[in-house]
């Protein structure tokens, strides 16, 4: 296969300005996952990254923005708690829903009347949004229900030489894709977890809600319909157990080597010890450190295994709650 990937210098981010112009798609890092970025404002590049993405069309895309543009360009006020929020979690892994001017196209809100607007960390994706100096849309860089990317390799793995151009910028720093956090109201809500977390935007600007603390979950499955497709999936059987069940993942283990059938467990470093005869991946001690192996793990056990066992790790901070939350989609749980 023709090695899409390239590294991130002055001549592949010329050349990437060149495919955004002419409505292309081009990969490229972040700190939380790999996007696929086209051009906001035009229909003909954002129809390609649901082409490519085989992405349904009412679930909105988020636009990415280098540091120095203006989001009032995009967005309508009120943005009651805004400028405080930038400030302090921008850039960095956080999506804030606002209101829409109606500038991007309306294949990137899905006809919604607000937009999602990131501003990543990432100094290559600051680097190529500086040299497009346009807002690009950007959805994770993998085929619609897989795994989110988490490496270049991971993007060149879904995508082949269907993209023209993967921006290359080593591991995603997060493993885990942006906190999404709707600010257009009183309060501001989030609506996907991230590594930002509820607490710290409270601390911030007095509150902030989770989506089961409030009346709309529906409404905001209206509103945000990812929230409502299949996620996040590794191309491997998957089977989920809760950290009582671990007798039930022993006899699952057991009957699948019995029948010569490959597997992996995965489960945190504290759980992990009762496994050494198997192959295990160790997912790590703390709530971040599970949230950054997590992609990688599912990416690492599609290739090498037929069946992964994932016992869900213990715990209740929200970052954990987060790495649940994306491990149960992940084994269709939710
Ligand atoms: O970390 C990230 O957020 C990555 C990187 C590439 O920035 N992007 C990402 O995009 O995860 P995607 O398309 O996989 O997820 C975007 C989420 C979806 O759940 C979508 O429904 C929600 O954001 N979303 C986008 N626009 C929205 C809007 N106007 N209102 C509510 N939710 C929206
Ligand atoms: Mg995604």
């Amino acid at each position: 296969m023709f090695n899409r990937i390239q590294e991130t210098n002055s001549k592949t981010l010329a050349y990437a300005k060149e495919l955004i112009l002419n409505n292309q798609v081009v990969a490229f890092p972040t700190e939380t996952v790999y996007g696929l970025g086209a051009n906001a404002l035009e229909d003909k590049a954002v129809e390609n990254i649901f082409t490519l993405k085989g992405r349904p069309q009412d679930n909105p895309l988020i636009v990415h923005l280098h540091k120095e543009y203006d989001i009032e360009k995009l967005t309508e006020p009120p943005m009651p708690h805004l400028r405080q929020l930038i400030d302090k979690l921008a850039p960095g892994p956080i999506t804030f829903i606002l209101k829409s001017k109606k500038i991007v196209s309306n294949l990137v809100t899905a006809n919604l009347d607000t937009v999602a607007i990131r501003i990543p960390n990432h100094p290559m994706a600051q680097a190529f949004l500086k040299e497009v100096d346009l807002p690009i849309a950007a959805p994770s860089a993998n085929i619609s229900t897989h795994t989110s990317p988490v490496t270049a390799q991971h993007v060149q793995d879904d995508f082949g030489d269907k993209l023209p151009l993967i921006l290359d910028g080593g591991r995603s720093f997060y493993g885990l894709e942006s906190t999404v956090c709707d600010i257009t109201g009183e309060k501001p809500i989030i609506l996907r977890q991230g590594f930002i977390t509820a607490d710290e935007i409270a601390s911030i600007v007095g509150d902030c809600l989770q989506l089961s603390d409030t009346n709309k979950q529906e409404e905001l499955k209206r509103l945000s319909p990812g929230t409502r497709y299949k996620h996040y999936a590794p191309n491997c059987k998957t089977t989920l157990f809760e950290s009582n069940q671990i007798s039930d993942l022993e006899k699952y283990a057991h009957d699948l080597q019995e029948n010569g059938i490959s597997f992996a467990i995965l489960a945190e470093s504290s759980a992990i010890t009762g496994f050494q005869n198997y192959k295990v991946y160790n997912l790590g001690n703390t709530a971040k450190e599970m949230a950054s192996n997590l992609y990688m793990y599912l990416r690492e056990a599609e290739k090498e295994v037929e069946n992964l066992l994932v016992l869900l790790p213990i715990g209740q901070s929200e970052i954990l709650q987060t790495v649940q939350n994306r491990l149960k989609k992940a084994c269709g749980k939710l």
